[in-house]
């Protein structure tokens, strides 16, 4: 069975993008089979977390009925398949996202949505579009109640919501303390991921910190999402694995 899972977060710039394509890679590296898109048809960016060019035929083409599913959809090195969007405007339209991944769908083990920011249409039709919900956020309160608000408008459609990956933490006096998260969002924290230059250098280099630093770890948290996105407790990593997140903290960009 395919699992659609959308990642939403309310507020925009938290991490979405870079958690969608870490995961995406995460799972992909344990043996899934994996399909990324870019829900987010007015800010399309996971292409260029990739580093793949546009395509001549993106997901609006498809939605339109202008293409074929296959034909939009490219293979990225790291083991993924992509489906990139186009930065256009596009007044989003769920059944018709649906109808086009169906073909697809019985394919995959995992199709993840990258949403867009807000709680508006757009991020409705790729909530709509999957089954579960993975929430990112800050562990700060700006960031945490714009979350709880992409987590109600899930639980308003019906969606199961998988958990909450706190992104880019500091472990700093400022952020809001893991038990209050917890009471806030209503959500069980299923990862945090340390805000790290490595996860900047994956982006830059067009490359996701899981396949740039695998043992980094920004990537071990990553990984450990994904262990759980897929029901899994992550595995415990000795002093072997402290010692290759060390060797990949002092090697050079
Ligand atoms: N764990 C992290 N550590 C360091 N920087 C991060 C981390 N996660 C995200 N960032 C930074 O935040 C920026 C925004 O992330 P992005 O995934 O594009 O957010 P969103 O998709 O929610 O708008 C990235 O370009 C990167 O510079
Ligand atoms: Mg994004």
């Amino acid at each position: 069975m395919t699992r659609v899972i959308s990642v939403v977060s309310g507020k925009g710039g938290v991490g979405k993008t870079t958690v969608t394509s870490n995961i995406g890679v995460a799972l992909s590296q344990q043996g899934e089979d994996v399909l990324i898109i870019d829900g987010n048809f007015s800010g399309a960016n996971i292409a260029q977390h990739f580093g793949i060019g546009f395509q001549d035929v993106s997901l609006n083409d498809v939605l339109e009925g202008d293409a074929y599913i296959t034909q939009a959809v490219a293979k990225h090195p790291a083991g993924v398949s992509l489906l990139p969007a186009s930065i256009l405007e596009f007044n989003a339209n769920a059944d018709s996202l649906k109808h086009s991944l169906i073909e697809f769908l019985g394919q995959k083990d995992y199709v993840l949505i990258d949403a867009a920011a807000g709680t508006d249409e757009e991020v409705q039709a790729a909530i709509e579009a999957s089954d579960e919900v993975l929430l990112v956020a800050h562990p700060e309160l700006p960031a945490l109640t714009n979350c709880l608000g992409a987590k109600k408008l899930a639980e308003q459609l019906d969606r199961e919501v998988l958990g909450l990956v706190l992104n880019s933490v500091r472990n700093e006096k400022s952020e809001v303390d893991r038990e209050d998260i917890r009471e806030l969002v209503e959500a069980e924290i299923i990862g945090m991921v340390p805000d790290h230059k490595h996860v900047r250098e994956g982006i830059a280099l067009r490359k996701p910190v899981v396949d740039y630093k695998p043992n980094s770890e920004a990537s071990t948290a990553l990984h450990d999402v994904a262990h759980r996105v897929r029901g899994e407790e992550p595995p415990k990593r000795g002093i072997k694995g402290k010692l290759q997140s060390k060797i990949e903290e002092l090697s050079p960009f």
